[in-house]
């Protein structure tokens, strides 16, 4: 008998789609290829990568970061340090919790001293992005801060100005707010951000899954 053709192969562009033949999911097969990747410098300093991870179909939110600081370095999860507590209050701020949400980062490994990713890093770690996005099919996407909102629409304009509007990336609803690291140092900030997860919220409540 032919041996039966995959529903998805799990040739990293393709994942657009959970469930392989082989019963495998297409996310657990590009987060076993993203553990050994080498495609950019950043693997050089790493101690572990970072993938995504959280509620892993249809989530309401999918929040993309900057990138792994220390603690997340450490740990080999996102957002588990100090801005992942702003991150936690936030969701709280709409009766939300983690567990609930796909949180993921525009680049998998911890770029040395914190600094923003480099061209050539953001668009090795893409596909990673792209293909997470795809595979888990939020019904929203919160990028946090100007990397990740740059990096998901497409543009060179400051998060002051992509934030405050619904964008789309690829048909799917997409918000820009200031990173919880930038409310960390700029506490006075946070009242415009709680005021974006309003939105956010109304938002899902439009979608009729609120
Ligand atoms: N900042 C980010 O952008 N991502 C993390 O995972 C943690 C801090």
């Amino acid at each position: 008998m032919p041996k039966k053709k995959p529903l998805v192969s799990s040739s990293l562009p393709l994942f657009s789609s959970n469930i392989l033949n082989d019963g495998t999911t297409a996310i657990g097969a590009m987060k076993d290829r993203c553990l050994t990747c080498t495609l950019c410098k950043l693997h050089e300093t790493r101690t572990n990568v970072v993938f995504g991870e959280g509620l892993m179909c249809e989530p309401k939110i999918a929040f993309v970061g900057e990138g792994p600081g220390r603690n997340e370095d450490e740990q080999g999860r996102p957002f588990v340090g100090d801005a992942g507590d702003v991150l936690m209050r936030w969701l709280a701020s709409i009766r939300m919790t983690r567990d609930q949400v796909y949180i993921c980062n525009t680049v998998n490994c911890r770029p040395p001293k914190n600094r923003t990713p480099e061209e050539d890093e953001l668009e090795a770690c893409s596909t990673y992005l792209h293909g997470q996005l795809l595979a888990v099919k939020p019904k929203v996407i919160v990028a946090l801060g100007a990397t990740a909102a740059k990096a998901l629409a497409r543009s060179s304009k400051a998060i002051g100005e992509l934030r405050g509007q619904w964008l789309q990336w690829n048909d799917i609803p997409l918000r820009a707010t200031y990173h919880p690291a930038y409310i960390l140092r700029n506490a006075a900030a946070e009242e415009v951000v709680l005021k974006d997860f309003e939105r956010i919220a109304l938002k899902l409540e439009t979608l009729c899954i609120a």
